[in-house]
């Protein structure tokens, strides 16, 4: 029943039984590539960030194959080989050798060992088996960055110094700074015993303000956002400046590792991971006469934040009611505004016409009438009853009165207490509407010519 092999942007791979979990559904996301699409949020979101590290330090790499090997996403970056991230529970396996990358960190080794600038970003669709909720999709898109500096080539090969002298030519922010813990720590964050302290300090400085340049950049456009659609944040998040916070964390691959947390909507929202990435990666690459930092981010995170988007699934979504609210936004953030939500249901519309009672037009359309004549607010009601509350609007379309007999009828969605007639394509019905009609089971339809 299984295919033999799997073909994934263009390239095949040989399928393993006992290790293939990759459904269809999966693999026709494969080629979605959100972060690429013109105006879409993530991609949107991708450009924001990239501003805030400019080339040619940072040379971005946007268009690398989700197929990796089990190496490159888990071996390469010091995974033990017991790691929970590495079962076929949380993993998407082709063969026991081939998988879905489940983050960008998988292309770290590649880009260290290319060397083609000190720094570079990647952009990349990421793959992890999950649970169904508004917060989590088993394919989001990540943003990996990295900066490394070589002793070999910095002045005087002062690694410290010309840290020091590249933080100095960042720019400034104003946000409010938590950073409570020692830069490194023997048990809970250690320094690698092939850096000095003075070493440590130096890089972890840098990474983290131009991180925290980053956020500010992100909760810039959140604001303007806010502000252009006149649209109130919380007091707290729109006046006083912006609260963050330094977590110590553990990852494989960097050490001392640090998660940054913004103080949004009263609680703290974690951002992103990073560290000073262990020395083995840069050695193994070919290059141990570097030092440097990484960091990964979650793009649909900083998405919902930017855009005010509530579900992650939206992402995927090809609807115009969606897609369109960003049109224009890739070239001129500028017109960046907060989503507005609509309908999980595909629209319906629902053309209804009926003769209204009496002769010669009396009772006006859509007005109040006389005594006993009919009023909108019958229609409103009927609809009420019938429909519920999934009914958004109901709108007059256009009147009508029959040059002959005088009858009139309305088209859009009004009722008239005797006849009603449904038009639907080329089906007209005759709905009876007596009295207080049903537009469902009681309906005589008749297909006129
Ligand atoms: N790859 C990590 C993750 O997916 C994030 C990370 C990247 C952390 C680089 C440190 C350095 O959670």
């Amino acid at each position: 029943e299984l295919p033999k092999t799997v073909t994934i942007n263009s390239k095949t791979y040989p399928v393993e039984p006992e290790w293939y979990n990759v459904s269809s559904t999966i693999l026709n996301l494969t080629s979605r590539k959100l972060h690429l699409q013109k105006d879409h949020p993530v991609s949107i979101t991708r450009q924001i960030i990239e501003s805030v590290f400019p080339s040619p330090t940072y040379l971005s790499y946007n268009n690398l194959d989700p197929v990796v090997s089990t190496h490159e996403n888990f071996d390469s970056l010091g995974f033990p080989p017991n790691h929970p991230g590495r079962a076929k529970t949380d993993t998407y396996y082709i063969n026991s050798k081939t998988l879905l990358r489940t983050h960008t960190s998988a292309h770290e080794a590649a880009l260290f060992a290319a060397a083609k600038s000190p720094g570079y970003l990647i952009s990349a669709d990421v793959y992890r088996r999950d649970e169904i909720d508004k917060s989590h999709y088993p394919v989001f898109h990540q943003m990996e960055g990295a900066r490394v500096w070589d002793r070999n080539l910095v002045p005087g090969g002062d690694i410290v110094k010309a840290v020091y002298k590249d933080l100095e030519s960042l720019p400034k922010h104003d946000m409010i700074i938590e950073d409570p813990n020692p830069p490194f720590h023997a048990e809970r964050n250690p320094l690698q015993s092939s850096h000095t302290a003075e070493e440590a300090k130096a890089v972890a400085a840098h990474l983290k303000r131009s991180l925290e340049l980053m956020v500010a950049e992100i909760f810039k456009r959140v604001k303007e956002s806010h502000a252009r659609a006149g649209v109130k944040m919380k007091q707290d998040d729109a006046e006083r400046p912006l609260k963050v916070r330094w977590v110590e964390a553990y990852f494989p691959f960097t050490s001392p590792s640090w998660e940054l947390e913004v103080w949004y909507q009263d609680e703290w929202l974690e951002i992103l991971g990073c560290g000073v990435t262990q020395q083995h990666i840069l050695d193994d690459a070919g290059v141990p006469s570097q030092i440097g930092w990484a960091f990964g981010v979650g793009l649909e995170r900083i998405a919902m934040l930017l855009f005010q988007i509530p579900d992650i699934r939206l992402f995927w979504s090809r609807d115009q009611r969606f897609l369109g609210q960003f049109a224009g936004v890739g070239d001129d953030l500028g017109k960046l505004r907060p989503f507005v939500g609509f309908s999980k249901h595909p629209a319906c519309y629902k053309d209804v016409s009926f003769w209204l009672p009496g002769h010669g037009g009396a009772g006006a359309a859509g007005g109040r009438g006389g005594e006993g004549e009919w009023h909108e607010n019958d229609l409103m009601e009927v609809v009420r009853d019938v429909a519920g509350d999934v009914v958004e609007d109901v709108v007059l379309m256009d009147s009508f009165v029959h040059p002959k007999t005088g009858r009139r009828i309305e088209d859009g969605d009004v009722l008239g207490v005797g006849a009603v007639v449904l038009i639907s394509g080329e089906t007209v019905c005759v709905v009876d509407a007596q009295p207080p009609g049903r537009l469902g089971p009681d309906c005589a339809s008749k297909t006129w010519g």
